[in-house]
């Protein structure tokens, strides 16, 4: 990844600043484990050599675990031109030749109908304004029968409604898209909605924004934030409203408000 200029630095978003300074390399929600829970629920090894799509892949963390794990064929797929370099770079490192990624909007996707086996996405359904033009859209190019699995942020109905809101009006912000966090009923109605056949809707309480870094990797990263932090005021404008606000999630977080939810289904 070429070093970019402190202007540019400024005019990323936040997963893409994240992924410059290297902390984009793990599970946004749920962690590993939370990963492993959703690919299980896709039982890819049931599936001859797949075709699968991730959706909103990053850096590609999860695209090259499942490309190593099975015999299958991946694309990975997100709207950031300068996270899909990263996730090409790194692959390339692997030598993984059944990988490949390439630019795309969830909401309308670059693919065929009935392409894939299996289509899967972690935080990114609840990112878009209408989860449920996203679900139909992973519908379209799933083939019948195939797979879809989704992990996404969950609230409890007993958060207070002004942290709902603050939680909205922050991840909108900062995301310049519109984000509303969801309970489990409003999740379960839009699934329900989705039209998928043999729906599976878990959520789990555990290991949410579970990021596993070394401690050399740590050290670089908070390195690096707080460089761009001093010298970029842009960065700073546009940081230092969300990590206010982390503090009083990561309380919401400790009071068990936050989950994620895995759904799964067939089309
Ligand atoms: C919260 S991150 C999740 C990354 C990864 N899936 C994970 O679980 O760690 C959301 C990712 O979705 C991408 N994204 C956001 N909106 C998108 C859209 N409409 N179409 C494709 N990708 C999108 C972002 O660029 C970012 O890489």
């Amino acid at each position: 990844m070429r070093r970019l200029k402190r202007e540019e630095i400024g005019e990323l978003g936040l997963y893409e600043f994240q992924g410059y300074i290297g902390a984009m390399t793990s599970p946004t929600f749920g962690g590993w484990k939370g990963t492993d829970r959703l690919i299980e629920l896709l039982n890819i090894e049931s599936m001859e050599r797949p075709k699968i799509l991730e959706a909103g892949c990053s850096t590609g963390y999860i695209t090259r675990y499942v490309a190593q794990r099975f015999d299958c064929e991946i694309v990975g797929v997100d709207i950031s031109g300068l996270l899909l370099d990263i996730a090409e770079e790194e692959s390339r490192k692997l030598n993984l030749k059944n990988i490949s990624f390439r630019y795309a909007n969830v909401e309308d996707l670059p693919f065929s109908d009935n392409t894939f086996d299996a289509v899967y996405g972690e935080a990114i359904t609840a990112l878009v304004p209408d989860p449920l033009k996203v679900l139909n859209e992973y519908k379209r190019v799933l083939k019948p029968g195939g797979k879809v699995a989704t992990l996404d942020l969950l609230m409890r109905e007993s958060l207070s409604q002004e942290l709902v809101e603050e939680t909205n009006e922050v991840m909108s912000g900062v995301l310049g898209t519109t984000v509303k966090i969801r309970s489990f009923q409003e999740w379960q109605q839009i699934f329900e909605e989705s039209g998928f056949g043999s729906i599976q809707i878990h959520r789990y309480y555990e290991d949410l924004f579970k990021r596993e870094y070394s401690t050399g990797a740590k050290a670089r990263i908070t390195c690096k934030l707080l460089y761009h932090l001093i010298v970029n005021r842009e960065v700073r404008r546009k940081l230092i409203p969300p990590l206010r606000f982390a503090k009083k999630f990561q309380k919401a977080l400790k009071g068990g408000n936050y989950g994620y939810l895995i759904f799964a289904g067939v089309k």
